[in-house]
Parts: C-alpha cells; structure tokens; sequence
C-alpha cells in the first residue's frame, strides 16, 4: 500500500477557528466545549477516549489509550493499575501528556502537565460504580505482566465471579486514578487548504516565556497564542 499517496480530503464547510469564536478564553471551558459537541456527534464512536503519553525516568516515551472519566478545573481525570508500564513510569516520571482526535469534526486537542494519584476515597467511588464484571476484570489482571494463555484469565474470571456472587468485589490496592494537570492545551482546528488552525493555551508561570505582542490574556493565570500549523 502507498500511505504516501493516503490523504485526506478535509471538508469545506468549516468555519475558521477565530480567536474571537473561542467558546471560551478559559481552555477547560473551551474543551468542555468541543468535548460536548464530540459526544453529540454520531460519527464520534469513543469522544471520551485518548492517547496518554507517559515515559520511563530517563527519558523514553510510550504511549496507549485510555478513556477520559472525568475533568474540570482541577484536571483531567482516568483509571488504570498503578502497576501496570505507564503507572509505573509514572511513578518514575509524574508528567504526561494525552491527545484526542475527533475524526469526523477534524479536531484535535493536546494536554500536556503533572500527574499525580486521586485520592483512595475517589478511586474507590468510581471503582465500586462499575459494573460488577468490570470490577472483576480489574481484579482479574495484573496489567502488563505476562501470563500463560487465554484460559488463565477466563479461569481466574471464572473463579473471582463465582468467589463475589454475593458480596461486593473490594478494590484492589493496585488500581487507582489518576489526575493530569494541564499546563499546555492546544486546539487544533484542521481546514481546507492545509491552514490549520492552532490556538494554544500555555499556564503563566515564574520563569515562563514573556508575554508577546501576540499572545492573548486568558482566564484564569492562562494565555494563549496563534501556532502556525
Ligand atoms: C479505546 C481504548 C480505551 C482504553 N481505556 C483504558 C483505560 O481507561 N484504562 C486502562 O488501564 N486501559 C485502557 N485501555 C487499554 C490500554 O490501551 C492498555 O492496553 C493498557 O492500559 C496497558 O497499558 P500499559 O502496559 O502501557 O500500562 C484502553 C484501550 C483502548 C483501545
């Protein structure tokens, strides 16, 4: 197959993506936005799924999907084995970055920050809001590890449904959430014509790259500038 020769055709109709059409100059506002409009549109099969980029202490990266359960002014927030390749990099390296990318709207967000652990107390709640088979299937795999066949987990399945029929599954200490904390958001708006729109949002910090005459006030400690695409 030529992937050289494999493009695609963006559609016409977009409206451009002005800094004067942000839903929002507060970039979780304007996530919630786009977010809101994924979940509604019908081509969109997983809006709330997103690649999570963590890496090991010195510097080597690996990436995996992983599904959003929550966000908000504190964070974006997801579930996983803290055992498991990227809770252990984490554990080495608490930074991350995650990327969405909504096909059928042509968009695309990344959000890059600090990770750190939710609570027992948050964990626990959404743990034991599952359903039953899937707090079984945490239980079930020790993420990441190596094991003999297919058959081990469906016995392991078996025995774990068969050991809570009639009690509630305890969450194990290894699972958990966690929440990312963003510095970086960028909003990328593709277009026909390959000028893609990009506005980043960057958190004002002590050291961080003075402000421009093309860089923007946000709200709330954020600013934000025009990247070339
Ligand atoms: C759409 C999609 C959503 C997923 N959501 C999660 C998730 O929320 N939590 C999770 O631990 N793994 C999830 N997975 C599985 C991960 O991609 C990955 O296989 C697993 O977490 C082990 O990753 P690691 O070995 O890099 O830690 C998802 C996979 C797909 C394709």
């Amino acid at each position: 197959m030529d992937l050289g020769a494999l493009r695609k055709s963006y559609r016409g109709d977009e409206e451009a993506f002005e800094e004067q059409h942000l839903a929002s100059r507060d970039p979780i506002e304007q996530f919630r936005a786009w977010f809101e409009e994924a979940v509604q549109c019908p081509d969109v099969g997983e809006a709330n799924a997103m690649c999570l980029a963590t890496c090991t202490g010195d510097g080597k990266p690996s990436a995996r999907m992983v599904l959003l359960k929550g966000f908000g002014q504190d964070g974006f927030r997801f579930f996983t084995n803290h055992e498991s390749r990227k809770g252990k990099e984490l554990d080495s390296n608490p930074f991350a970055s995650v990327v969405f990318y909504w096909e059928p709207l042509n968009r695309q967000v990344r959000i890059e920050g600090s990770v750190k652990r939710l609570s027992e107390e948050e964990s626990e709640q959404y743990f034991h809001s599952r359903p039953k088979s899937s707090q079984i299937g945490a239980v079930v795999s020790r993420q990441s590890t190596v094991i003999p066949d297919r058959e081990y987990l469906r016995k392991k399945n078996a025995e774990l449904e068969e050991q809570y029929r009639e009690t509630a599954v305890p969450k194990p200490a290894y699972w958990g959430g966690y929440i990312l904390q963003p510095d970086v958001v960028e909003f990328w708006q593709g277009q026909t014509n390959r000028l893609h729109d990009r506005i980043v949002f960057r958190r004002l910090r002590d050291g961080s790259a003075p402000l421009g005459h093309m860089t923007h006030r946000g709200e709330g400690g954020w600013v934000f500038e025009r990247f070339s695409p």
